[in-house]
């Protein structure tokens, strides 16, 4: 792991992040809205599922959820999420259908609870959203009493993607008994610098929110118009840092987020100056952080804040992490579909 040369610029007080929040009411227990409903245990379980859903024999698999219907709901575009969702769904062996905002009645302007309440008259029994707006898998969950699968909303989660993150990271960095199982120690000593346009960021949002419960030291990188001083309030373990070769010199995991330019409403940023400050280039990668882990959610977009030379270089594990999605979102179906809406989640939350 590269020394750690210089503390990160500044701690702010923060709320401890240490216990998921309880599940709100009337919401399907197999539902996965946000990062903080799962305690550590169901993180464990996701992961160990992940991996024996991945090993088992193919036409096993395809008869666990055989018949069963799931809608994907996509409100905005997305390749890597809906790809490995519905992929996931069918080697499952369940029904799929695709509703996107283009080709509905959503462009007519039927709301998300009419179009909610329509999906489950048709039949299905789990629902996977995008959304643009924050919030939005909440609405439906507590409209429809199914379980919601939150794919991206707005700018606040992305629960799929930072349980993804989190199996590239146990996967590259970890032996393999470790990597099924977590506990509030499991990323002890590790950094992981989150760098770019944190502000827009659902998947920064899903990952600040877990990954310091495993221990980890997270880091907030990028000019102020992309993090706002406030972003460390996120949680315990969360540290802003401006300058990206003193964020590099720390890590152990770097994360480069795309600029989101359908949300910076406004924003002017002046791209050049972003590239010469925060651009991770094999230079930058070599010179401060030679041995990181390089990660992506995807979409990149080379030559901005990333590289060909990085993205395809040794240190990325960006195709792996769209690798993982796959396990991951197989083990989330699972439990979404084989969890009782009636299941108490009183119980303990051990961490
Ligand atoms: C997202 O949907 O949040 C993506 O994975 C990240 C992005 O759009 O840049």
């Amino acid at each position: 792991m590269p020394a750690r040369t210089k503390p990160a610029a500044r701690q702010r007080a923060a709320p401890q992040n240490s216990q998921a929040i309880d599940f709100p009411t009337k919401v399907h227990p197999g539902s996965a809205l946000s990062v903080t409903h799962f305690t550590l245990e169901d993180v464990s379980e996701i992961l160990a599922q992940a991996s024996r859903l991945e090993t088992m024999p193919v036409l096993r698999r395809a008869q666990l959820l055989a018949k069963r219907r799931v809608a994907l709901l996509f409100y905005e575009s997305s390749t890597r999420t809906r790809t490995s969702f519905e992929l996931a769904a069918k080697s499952l062996g369940a029904d799929t259908v695709l509703v996107s905002a283009l080709s509905s009645s959503i462009e007519k302007g039927e709301s998300l609870k009419d179009t909610g309440i329509t999906l489950r008259a048709l039949g299905a029994e789990c629902i996977i959203l995008r959304h643009p707006n924050s919030g939005a898998p909440y609405l439906l969950a507590h409209t429809t009493g199914l379980p919601i699968l939150n794919a991206g909303d707005g700018t606040h989660e992305h629960p799929s993607q930072a349980l993804l993150d989190l199996r590239t990271i146990l996967s590259r960095l970890f032996p393999a008994k470790q990597r099924n199982s977590v506990t509030a120690r499991a990323l002890h000593g590790l950094t992981i610098t989150i760098a770019g346009d944190i502000l827009h960021s659902r998947v920064a949002r899903s990952n600040a929110l877990l990954l310091p419960r495993l221990g980890a030291r997270v880091i907030f990188c990028g000019p102020e118009a992309l993090l706002p001083s406030t972003a460390a309030e996120i949680g315990h373990g969360v540290l802003i840092e401006r300058n990206f070769e003193d964020a590099l010199k720390q890590s152990d995991v770097v994360m480069m987020l795309r600029i989101q330019k359908e949300r910076l409403a406004g924003l002017h940023l002046d791209l050049e100056d972003y590239i010469q400050r925060y651009q991770l280039d094999a230079s930058r990668l070599s010179a401060y952080a030679p041995k990181a882990l390089v990660l992506h959610p995807g979409p990149m977009i080379r030559g901005l804040e990333i590289t060909s030379e990085v993205a395809d270089g040794p240190n990325s594990a960006v195709a792996e992490q769209v690798h993982h999605g796959t396990a991951i979102r197989m083990a989330l179906l699972f439990r979404a579909l084989q969890t009782k809406p009636t299941q108490s989640k009183k119980k303990s939350r051990k961490r």
